[in-house]
């Protein structure tokens, strides 16, 4: 273990264990004053407005720790309110109800009544442990050796007395040690009771989690309706007319093929590129629903074949260790189509780069481009329908992209993986 790293890091972290405790005692309590009367002089009318302000406030501060929590603690605390109801402004008996009954009010509540003490012991002990195991490595050989060494006890004598230069400063070390390895822990330790009451209960997890899925759902149903409309529109269009076409060319030639031979055989030929076209567009369309070379080459090969396409280079790297089913595979072939067009059309970059990965019981993606950034999912419709598209799997999609760039788009689809494709040798032998 290297010294001055966690030295560093334990003082830093005893300083913020310091800090809380600081904050917890006034603040907490002053909170918990303001909460209790407003919802008290609620009686009196008062409190219509008074308990908004004042829960505004302790979410502000409830935030606050959130942000510690993740910064400090490295625990992640979702934020459990529920939305406000539309139209109910501060003062209105809605806005009032809508905090009464959320439970995360009485939670907030709660945790600032239990918080108060545990920040104020961590924040007292750190403290306290820290200054007398440094007073004792620092300071006590010389106080030790005013009071035991020194003629009259008022002079310092030299040399200061040897074993109080090994003892004392040995547990004052000893006790400076404990706090410089124990703060980290201390500070996840707050973080994770904050964690247990700042946080979404169980069931507001599940309950938003079915939001979203009807969200989802409703979405998917859109795109799968918009979806067949296209192809109805593509084959309508397309092959549909051309097979109309080839009809009436051969039914032509029927007719013509014993009085004019010569335009029979015209005709059959125009009719023989007719098919030849309908079975192109035939493929095309195939194609758009599940691209072939995902069946024979597998999603790293597809979107390395994809890759080679474009007209700038792209780096492709990782390995998925099996193979998801085939609409996973082309709901994300699509996805990094889209991101790769928007690369050409709207980057100006020189160079892109994607990135497969399996994580956790999901894929994920990434492209990325050294082009002009400002990517936004809300102002044209890719991105959108990228985002609707991995949606329907459940998974999501994070675009990182500051003005002047660099862009990083994220894919994340959770599935399972079939088994890893055995080698040829093995499947036959
Ligand atoms: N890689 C990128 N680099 C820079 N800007 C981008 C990038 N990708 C997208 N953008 C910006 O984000 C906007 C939204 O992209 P989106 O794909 O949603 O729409 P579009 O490409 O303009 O239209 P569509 O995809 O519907 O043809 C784009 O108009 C473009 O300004
Ligand atoms: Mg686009």
């Amino acid at each position: 273990m290297k010294l001055w790293p966690f030295v560093r890091r334990g003082l830093i972290s005893a300083a913020r264990v310091v800090l809380i405790g600081v904050l917890s005692v006034p603040v907490h309590i002053v909170l918990i004053i303001l909460t209790v009367l407003s919802f008290v002089f609620t009686v009196l009318g008062v409190g219509l407005v008074l308990a908004p302000l004042v829960q505004l406030l302790v979410r502000r501060y409830a935030d606050l720790r959130r942000w510690m929590a993740r910064e400090w603690g490295g625990v992640d605390i979702p934020r459990p309110y529920r939305p406000p109801p539309a139209g109910a402004w501060i003062g209105s008996p809605r806005r009032w109800l809508w905090l009464v009954r959320d439970p995360a009010t009485w939670r907030d509540l709660l945790w600032l009544l239990g918080g108060a003490p545990i920040g104020f012991a961590s924040g007292l002990a750190t403290l306290v442990m820290f200054v007398y195991g440094a007073l004792g490595v620092l300071l006590i050989p010389v106080v030790d050796n005013l009071a035991s060494g020194g003629d009259s006890g008022y002079g310092v004598t030299w040399p200061l007395n040897p074993v109080s230069y090994l003892t004392v400063p040995f547990q004052g070390a000893l006790v400076v040690a404990a706090v410089l390895y124990g703060a980290p822990w201390l500070l996840w330790g707050i973080a994770k009771y904050d964690h247990s009451l700042l946080g979404p209960t169980s069931s507001a997890v599940l309950a938003q989690r079915v939001d979203r899925l009807t969200e989802t759902r409703t979405q998917v149903v859109d795109a799968q309706a918009a979806e067949l409309r296209r192809i109805e529109r593509d084959l309508h269009d397309g092959a549909q007319a051309r097979i109309v076409a080839l009809g009436m060319s051969l039914g032509m030639a029927e007719d013509l093929v014993v009085r004019d031979p010569a335009a029979a055989q015209q005709l059959i030929a125009e009719a023989r590129e007719a098919s030849g076209m309908a079975l192109a567009e035939l493929r095309q369309l195939v194609r758009g629903i599940h691209p072939p070379v995902l069946a024979e080459r597998g999603l790293t090969g597809g979107l390395s074949a994809l890759a080679l396409t474009l007209p700038l280079p792209v780096a492709v790297e990782g390995e998925l260790p099996g193979r998801p089913a085939a609409p996973v595979e082309s709901a994300l072939y699509f996805a990094v189509a889209e991101a790769l067009a928007n690369v050409v059309k709207h980057s100006g970059a020189t160079e892109a780069w994607l990135s497969l990965s399996y994580l956790g019981g999901a894929i994920y993606c990434t492209v990325g481009d050294d082009g002009v950034g400002g990517a936004a999912p809300r102002t044209g419709s890719g991105l959108a329908g990228v985002e609707r598209r991995l949606a329907a799997f459940d998974g999501a999609l994070r675009v990182d992209s500051p003005p002047g760039g660099p862009t990083v788009l994220t894919m994340e689809l959770p599935c399972v993986l079939s088994s890893p494709k055995t080698t040829p040798s093995s499947a036959t032998g």
